[in-house]
């Protein structure tokens, strides 16, 4: 992946801890958020980081790349904005995955917007 100035940026907290509890990533189609997202959390959970970049070859990176692991979610922002289901993540952020550092990504967060009802 390319080192931009902000991907760096991002290794460089991993490198030295310290990672913020949440990140917007905003941009065109196609450029990158959801990969980012997904390069940082195996980068949180890697057992054998190096400068801030994970392994990919240790248990928690194998399965973050098959999106089996519980250490990672992903979330469509489009469908899953209600109450109930803003409720079930901040529940399932409490369950355990000992050792690790829990990651949701909450997708398509504009299309979200778009579908807002106004209310007063
Ligand atoms: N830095 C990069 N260099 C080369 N290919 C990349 C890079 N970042 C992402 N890709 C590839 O580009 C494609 C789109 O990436 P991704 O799904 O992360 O974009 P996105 O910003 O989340 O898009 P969307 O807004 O549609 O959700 C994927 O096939 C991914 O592997
Ligand atoms: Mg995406
Ligand atoms: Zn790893």
């Amino acid at each position: 992946m390319a080192k931009t100035t902000w991907f760096r940026a991002l290794q460089g907290a991993v490198k030295n801890d310290r990672v913020v509890h949440a990140y917007l990533f905003s941009g065109p189609r196609g450029t990158g958020k959801t990969t980012t997202a997904r390069i940082l959390a195996k980068a949180l959970n890697c057992e054998h980081p190096r400068d801030g970049d994970a392994c990919d070859e240790c248990d928690s990176c194998v399965a973050i790349t098959k999106g089996s692991s519980l250490g990672r979610r992903e979330l469509d922002a489009a469908s899953n904005n209600g109450v109930d289901d803003i409720r079930e993540i901040i529940a399932g952020a409490w369950h355990g995955t000992p050792g690790s550092r829990k990651c949701t990504s909450l997708t398509k967060s504009t299309n979200s917007q778009k579908q807002r009802q106004p209310h007063c």
